[in-house]
């Protein structure tokens, strides 16, 4: 297991209700509604490290791109996400569709940061004190989202409080509260999600990419104790 961390080391509570729109300027609101969805739904299912979920997600976005109703000077940032989604849908493992949606999620931000828009307000969950694997589950969806946040707002704030929120604790010693599967591999991956996270405060560059080295930390344990959520 060592060999993949060292390999990796080297998103959400939206306002679901879109914006409101004001029908005298519209093309200052270039938005289609919901133009985030599938993106969400490959993000939860590399979580879960279901490849053909992934795909499926992927899909339907590269499917649905170029989205109407963007002006012409949005086709590159369109064009960078549909790149992505497409990778993303023919992966060929959970690694490499990893990856690829960690690059859709930036390229999200990167659109946003063109258009001079930050979607969604960045607040952090409060941290789950709570020992085991339960407490610390909780603290990694929220971190997830709040990367996931980080990345396609884009916001630095929401990707330092993530890191805060990973310290408040760790998986405890295996066996000695009932977490299922526990070994030193199992708190190697635990412990690579928080060097990760704590890597894209301190070296910002290439964040989509680390984005998915830390979807396929969560991935790959859930694969391997045959854990991890049925669904987000
Ligand atoms: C081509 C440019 C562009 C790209 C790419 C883009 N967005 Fe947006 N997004 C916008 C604009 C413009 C708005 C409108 C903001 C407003 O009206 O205030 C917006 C608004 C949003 C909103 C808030 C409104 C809503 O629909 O809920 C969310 C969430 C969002 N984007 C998520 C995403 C995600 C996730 C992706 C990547 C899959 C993405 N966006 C890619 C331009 C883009
Ligand atoms: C150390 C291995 C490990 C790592 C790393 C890991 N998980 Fe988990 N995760 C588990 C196990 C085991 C379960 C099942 C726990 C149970 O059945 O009580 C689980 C369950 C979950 C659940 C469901 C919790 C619930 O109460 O239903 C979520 C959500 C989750 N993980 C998210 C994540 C995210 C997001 C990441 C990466 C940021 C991640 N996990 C990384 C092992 C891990």
């Amino acid at each position: 297991m060592r060999w993949l961390l060292m390999a990796l080391i080297a998103c959400s509570t939206t306002d679901a209700a879109g914006p409101p729109t004001l029908p005298s300027v519209p093309e200052t609101r270039p938005v289609t509604p919901e133009h985030g969805t599938e993106a969400i739904a490959a993000r939860d299912a590399t979580i879960r490290g279901d490849l053909d979920a992934i795909h499926a997600a992927a899909a339907k976005l590269e499917g649905r791109l170029p989205w109407p109703n963007f002006p012409a000077t949005y086709d590159a940032r369109q064009a960078a996400v549909k790149a992505a989604a497409h990778d993303a849908a023919n992966a060929t493992n959970v690694s490499d569709a990893a990856e690829a949606v960690g690059r859709i999620a930036q390229a999200c931000g990167e659109c946003h940061a063109e258009a001079g828009i930050a979607p969604m307000r960045s607040s952090p969950p409060a941290p789950d004190a709570a020992d085991g694997i339960a407490g610390e589950m909780s603290r990694h969806k929220a971190a997830a989202e709040l990367l996931w946040l980080g990345l396609i707002r884009p916001d630095d704030q929401a990707i330092k409080d993530a890191s805060a929120l990973l310290q408040a604790g760790h998986i405890t010693t295996p066996g000695s509260d009932g977490d299922p599967n526990l070994g030193q591999a199992e708190r190697e991956l635990d412990a690579g999600v928080h060097e990760l996270a704590d890597v894209m405060v301190s070296n910002p560059g290439g964040r989509g990419a680390k984005y998915g080295h830390v979807l396929v930390t969560c991935a790959t344990c859930h694969l391997v104790t045959g854990g991890g959520p049925k669904s987000l």
